[in-house]
């Protein structure tokens, strides 16, 4: 595992208690892509998703969080997006970044105050994969 990209991640998610959740309104402006998904899942400096789970399709995963193989049966699509979205919703304590969320947060470097990790867009893309690969 690669310190550097991991490190920056979780310099922008602070998984303090009680941040207020607001998730970015408005629906994305495409049609959902899984090779979109499958691009930002796979992108070790944008999203580290990998980094931490051992997700369906890919070689090599991580072991923090739990493997998504299966994810896609545990809820609805739209339960996945909040997840991802922002853990803190079901954990406040989680270790997992907050990827589609800008409150609440604390160290954000400069040029990414403001701005979510991943757009509206790049949460459904990564559902998309999720929902058709990891069953
Ligand atoms: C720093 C490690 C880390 C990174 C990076 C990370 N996660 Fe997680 N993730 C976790 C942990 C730990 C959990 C367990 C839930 C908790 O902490 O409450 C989790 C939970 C989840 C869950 C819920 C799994 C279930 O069984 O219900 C999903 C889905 C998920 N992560 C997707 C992602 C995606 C997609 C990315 C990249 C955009 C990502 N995670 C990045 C650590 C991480």
């Amino acid at each position: 595992m690669r310190a550097a990209p991991l490190g920056a991640l979780l310099a922008l998610a602070c998984w303090c208690a009680g941040a207020a959740a607001q998730l970015p309104a408005g629906p994305a402006q495409d049609v959902a892509s899984i090779e979109r998904g499958r691009a930002l899942l796979a992108n070790r400096h944008e999203t580290g998703c990998v980094l931490c789970h051992v997700v369906p399709g890919f070689a090599a995963g991580g072991e923090l969080g739990p493997s998504l193989a299966g994810v896609a049966q545990r809820g609805a699509a739209a339960q996945l997006r909040q997840r991802i979205a922002d853990a803190r919703q079901f954990n406040p304590h989680t270790i997992m970044p907050v990827y589609g969320n800008v409150s609440g947060l604390q160290s954000v470097a400069p040029a990414y105050q403001g701005q979510p990790v991943l757009s509206a867009q790049g949460l459904d893309d990564i559902v998309a994969y999720l929902m058709a690969v990891a069953r």
